[in-house]
């Protein structure tokens, strides 16, 4: 028997899923794993902890009801939907019908999924500006969509003469991450409504990201596109729970969009996850009716990282320049000294220096010859990468 051929022919994984690859943040972590001793500037998750209020709600009802460990209704409970469409309408002036415009996923991720194979179909065009989240990569080509990249201008910027430029008759969407991972940009109201009226007399989806909204350093959250009743149509928004009230590992977020849309998207998110899981839907709704100043403590956590980040930065201006953030927990930094691609920046990085970053051609052509830093990390885990960073530039450059 010829055993080559038969474990080749069983492990013949489909060609969208060998043409995606695996995260650069994942790789760095298992690299970093192996070496030991590593301090990471890597990270997309802030080092807080799900507030206490949040678990005892949770504890609560999975003592008193019984019925809080089965399955929910596929949207999610009445109970956060009314709660999220409440929200919506008081923090973004988003008026949506909570049974037939939300839908309660797992995570943003399973959101951003879900949308992406309910508008893309092979062969369709997606407009990623780059720097992107680089998921959003993996999840276009996984719905058989071609990414193109747009790069954003100089400062983070949206660059809508290049995104005209890019539109065809193939294109389907566009996906916004606002404010940016990983750039830290937010975008100008008026960069997102030209966007969107593009999109408007193109026919093509506006699909906003909006998992950092509440992250942001100077003015109030950034404009949802979805409030305009003219871009009901061409507006998809993904909302996530996961950073803003430390829950990354419950696994709860939404999507909201026009009952048309929320239709279709609806036949995915059951096919893949049935439900959000339930106990998480119950934290959720602690965490929106709960006490706020766990977020504006974290926020506030978040700004003095920002800003011991950006000064360590500013004292190696010899090595990196960067455009300071304004939402997210994130800083592109380029780096000066080298010509080197980021991924052997990064690795060497890592390996010399025991520091994890991310190397910024992960995420699309506009991050090459950058690093990402999270500043998510308490101040002595940025001091200390830092610490290390200035050490080996002062030993190898
Ligand atoms: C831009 C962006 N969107 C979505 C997500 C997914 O978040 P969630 O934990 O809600 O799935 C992340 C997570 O890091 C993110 O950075």
């Amino acid at each position: 028997m010829d055993v080559t051929a038969t474990s080749r022919q069983s492990f013949r994984a489909s060609h969208r899923v060998r043409n995606i690859s695996n995260s650069a943040t994942k790789e760095m972590a298992i690299i970093a794993a192996r070496i030991g001793g590593c301090v990471s500037l890597g990270q997309g998750v802030p080092s807080f902890v799900t507030p206490p209020h949040i678990i005892e709600a949770v504890r609560t009802v999975l003592v008193e009801d019984p019925s809080s460990g089965k399955y929910s209704l596929q949207t999610g409970m009445p109970a956060l939907r009314n709660r999220i469409a409440r929200y919506l309408l008081d923090e973004k002036r988003i008026t949506v019908d909570p049974d037939s415009e939300i839908c309660v996923t797992v995570g943003g991720m399973e959101a951003l999924l879900a949308t992406v194979l309910t508008v893309v179909d092979e062969g369709d065009e997606v407009i990623l500006p780059t720097p992107t989240y680089a998921s959003y990569i993996e999840q276009v080509q996984l719905a058989g969509g071609i990414p193109i990249f747009v790069p954003l201008t100089e400062n983070w910027g949206l660059d809508l003469e290049a995104i005209r430029g890019a539109v065809t008759p193939k294109t389907r969407a566009i996906m916004l991450c606002n404010p940016g991972n990983p750039t830290g940009t937010v975008f100008s109201d008026e960069e997102t409504i030209a966007l969107c009226k593009l999109a408007v007399s193109h026919d093509f989806v506006v699909i906003t990201d909006e998992a950092y909204d509440y992250i942001v350093y100077e003015g109030g959250m950034p404009f949802s596109p979805l409030s305009v009743e003219e871009f009901r149509r061409n507006v998809i928004s993904i909302y996530s729970l996961s950073k803003k009230y430390a829950l990354t590992g419950w696994r709860v977020g939404w999507v909201a969009a026009a009952q048309g849309w929320m239709a279709q998207i609806m036949k995915v998110h059951d096919a893949t996850a049935i439900c959000a899981p339930t106990p998480s839907q119950f934290a959720a709704l602690a965490a929106l009716d709960g006490d706020q100043s766990c977020v504006a403590e974290m926020r506030e956590k978040l700004l003095a990282r920002k800003k011991r980040c950006c000064a360590r930065l500013d004292k190696l201006n010899r090595y990196f320049s960067y455009v300071a953030p304004k939402g997210a927990f994130y800083v592109m930094a380029k780096y000066l000294f080298s010509d080197a691609d980021s991924h052997e920046i990064a690795i060497r990085l890592l390996e010399e220096a025991k520091v994890i970053t991310i190397p910024g051609g992960a995420f699309g052509e506009g991050g090459e010859g950058h690093l990402r830093i999270s500043f998510g990390g308490e101040l002595e885990v940025i001091d200390e990468a830092f610490d290390r960073i200035e050490q080996w530039l002062e030993k190898t450059i």
